[in-house]
């Protein structure tokens, strides 16, 4: 099931996303099955799982034209073309969360996203708090994800 922060995409055409913290890949077949993706930059360094994981991922995804897998750092990764839409999952320290949002954000044009806001992850909430509190961003927030719908 499409998490919530995804949801505010169903119905929009052509949509170019990237996915920071792919891990197996299971995440982003869900969304690509809900939603109409052209593009799909799907970044993770594989810190975690190394070379075995990255195998896994790359097999699970061949077979969606829409993706490009980037084995790199999420905050060195530059996309060819602005995306309408970035999910972040991947390094949650508070560093590593405020780093993404900075960077990812004026190369997002519908809505910068992303996972575990949630008690279990307290970096992500200060870092998700700090800068929307910052740039004046309405945050919204259900489950453990949590969205900025730019232009609101
Ligand atoms: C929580 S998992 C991603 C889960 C995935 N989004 C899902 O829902 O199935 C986090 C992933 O982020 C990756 N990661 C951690 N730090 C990263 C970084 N700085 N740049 C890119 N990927 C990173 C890890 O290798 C790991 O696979």
């Amino acid at each position: 099931m499409l998490r919530p922060a995804l949801q505010n995409l169903v119905g929009l055409k052509a949509l170019i996303g990237v996915e920071i913290g792919v891990l197996y890949g299971g995440h982003a077949i869900e969304i690509m099955k809900e939603l109409n993706i052209k593009k799909f930059y799907l970044i993770d360094d594989f810190s975690t799982g190394g070379a075995k994981l990255e195998a896994a991922a790359k097999e699970n995804l061949k077979d969606y034209n829409q993706v490009v897998l980037c084995v790199e750092d999420s905050t060195t990764f530059e996309p060819p073309e602005p995306v309408d839409f970035v999910y972040i999952d991947g390094d949650h320290s508070y560093e590593a969360v405020r780093k993404d949002l900075n960077i990812w954000d004026d190369k997002t044009k519908i809505m910068l996203s992303g996972h575990d806001y949630s008690s279990n992850e307290p970096g992500v909430i200060r870092a998700v708090n700090e800068f929307c509190r910052l740039k004046n961003y309405n945050l919204h927030r259900e489950l453990s994800d949590w969205w900025i719908l730019k232009g609101e």
